[in-house]
């Protein structure tokens, strides 16, 4: 029985506020449905996006990757994300409450998402500070495409770490002032503002002289770029793992932003508004970088440095450069923002409800340790401690390394075998029915949690390895 349907009508009968327990008003909850979905997109739309894709689109083959990142889109990345937000709202807590309420042996599982967003923050807001350092660069006209101007910032051992510290200040600033006050407001602001500075950049990169040619390599598959086995295997698990960071699955995000819903949301239409508008995103990040790369004569191919490095270079050449890049700025640090500030609220909402702790006791405590982590990874980019190897790798890539690789595809692979065979498909669906009514994809949902899910997670996972 469906007893939920009723608690829907009781909704709507006495208001949001009567029936509001002390509990969710401590707590705090989305004011609606638009907010909602501003800030669960916010928190997907980041530099995986922006920063990410491109280049792993641009090293994969660009339109046959684009053609397995859709796939899994749909296979992966939607049950997942439906399955994350009808936990989170099924239970009204954070991640790890939320797998104990159900079943107690699998509280570690939300562990493990809440530490992966410790780690991820610790070194995401080493790049968010970088991009700061560019936005306040453009606006005080320094040279940004110099050469070596990038290599030298970073190796510098104590103004990346600056930048780094402010970007989590602010994050935590925002954080502080509660689900409804804080985050659903920066996300109200900063998202559409964000999406109309995209569609400027895309607009001036296409209007570039052979701008086409980004396109065509972004849209138009080339299947020789997968015609070996390695590079085929390669595509796929990039692909994959590429899903999973830009959707933030795993992680106990959804789960936490979902525990903030009330239940006359509708997670099935929520749930495909949120991955339509990260897919966009992505694309339009993809369609503003790309065909300004081949105008220019640049590689797509140069990876992470591709947005500090090869744009620079190619916005000092272009009539109104410095304004578009001061802009293109603006919108990575929107991204960027929305998202270190939904990783944030995944550990505060652990010590709000698990430790009784004030929200501004539990943020700043929890963002002063991560911005002391993050000041480690900022510094293997310097000589301090460049040197230090964790497995081949340094501090900064180790700690990506371990999220992405290993706890990401990891929690999502017990998320789904939770989800499929603990709490159960009845359970999750008809959460996922109350509030947006017949699942009409259940019998697909069911196979693929149960079974095909946990399978295409294991290969990840294996490939993380292999990768090494
Ligand atoms: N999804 C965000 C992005 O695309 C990043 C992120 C990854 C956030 C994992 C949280 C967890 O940049």
């Amino acid at each position: 029985m469906c007893y939920k349907n009723s608690f829907c009508r009781l909704y709507f009968k006495f208001g949001k506020e009567d029936l509001m327990s002390d509990k969710t008003k401590s707590r705090g909850q989305f004011t609606s449905s638009l907010g909602f979905i501003l800030a669960a997109a916010g928190s997907a739309i980041g530099l995986g996006n922006i920063w990410k894709f491109p280049y792993v689109a641009g090293k994969n083959g660009g339109g046959v990757f684009l053609i397995f990142y859709v796939l899994f889109l749909l296979i992966l990345g939607l049950p997942l994300i439906m399955s994350e937000m009808a936990l989170g709202r099924k239970t009204s807590l954070n991640a790890i409450g939320t797998f104990e309420k159900i079943n107690k042996k699998w509280k570690f599982v939300g562990f493990i998402g809440v530490v992966c967003s410790f780690i991820i923050l610790s070194y995401y807001s080493v790049i968010g500070g970088w991009v700061t350092k560019y936005i306040f660069s453009y606006f005080t006209n320094a040279n940004v495409a110099a050469p070596g101007y990038f290599d030298n910032f970073i190796a510098n051992p104590v103004e990346p770490a600056v930048w780094h510290v402010l970007f989590m200040a602010f994050c935590c600033f925002v954080v502080c002032f509660g689900v409804a006050k804080g985050i659903e407001k920066a996300s109200k602001i900063m998202l559409p503002i964000l999406f109309i500075l995209i569609i400027a950049v895309v607009i001036r990169s296409l209007l570039l002289p052979n701008s086409i040619k980004g396109l065509e390599f972004l849209f138009v598959p080339n299947f020789k770029e997968i015609n070996s086995f390695p590079k085929f295997a390669n595509v796929i698990t990039s692909a994959m793992a590429q899903v999973f960071f830009s959707l933030s699955l795993g992680m106990g995000i959804t789960i936490t932003y979902g525990s903030y819903l009330n239940k006359n949301s509708n997670i099935q239409k929520d749930s495909v508004v949120i991955l339509g508008l990260d897919t966009l995103i992505a694309l339009l990040a993809g369609s503003a970088i790309l065909p300004a790369v081949f105008s220019f004569g640049e590689s797509p191919t140069e990876g992470p440095g591709l947005i500090f490095n090869t744009l620079p270079k190619i916005f000092d050449k272009m009539p109104l450069g410095n304004l578009f890049g001061a802009l293109f700025f603006i919108l990575i640090f929107f991204a960027a923002a929305t998202s270190a500030i939904a990783l944030l609220e995944v550990v505060t909402a652990v010590f709000i409800d698990n430790f009784g702790w004030s929200r501004t006791k539990a943020a700043v405590i929890m963002a002063s340790l991560m911005a002391a982590i993050g000041v480690f990874a900022s510094l293997s980019f310097s000589p301090v401690l460049s040197g230090i190897k964790i497995g081949g790798k340094n501090i900064f890539d180790a700690l990506s390394f371990l999220t992405d690789n290993i706890l990401m595809p990891l929690a999502g692979l017990l998320t789904c075998i939770f989800v499929g065979h603990i709490w159960g498909i009845d359970n999750a669906s008809s959460e996922i029915e109350c509030g947006s009514g017949k699942f009409r994809i259940r019998k697909i949902y069911s196979v693929i949690m149960k079974y095909i899910a946990p399978v295409l997670i294991l290969i990840i996972f294996i490939m993380g390895f292999v990768s090494i």
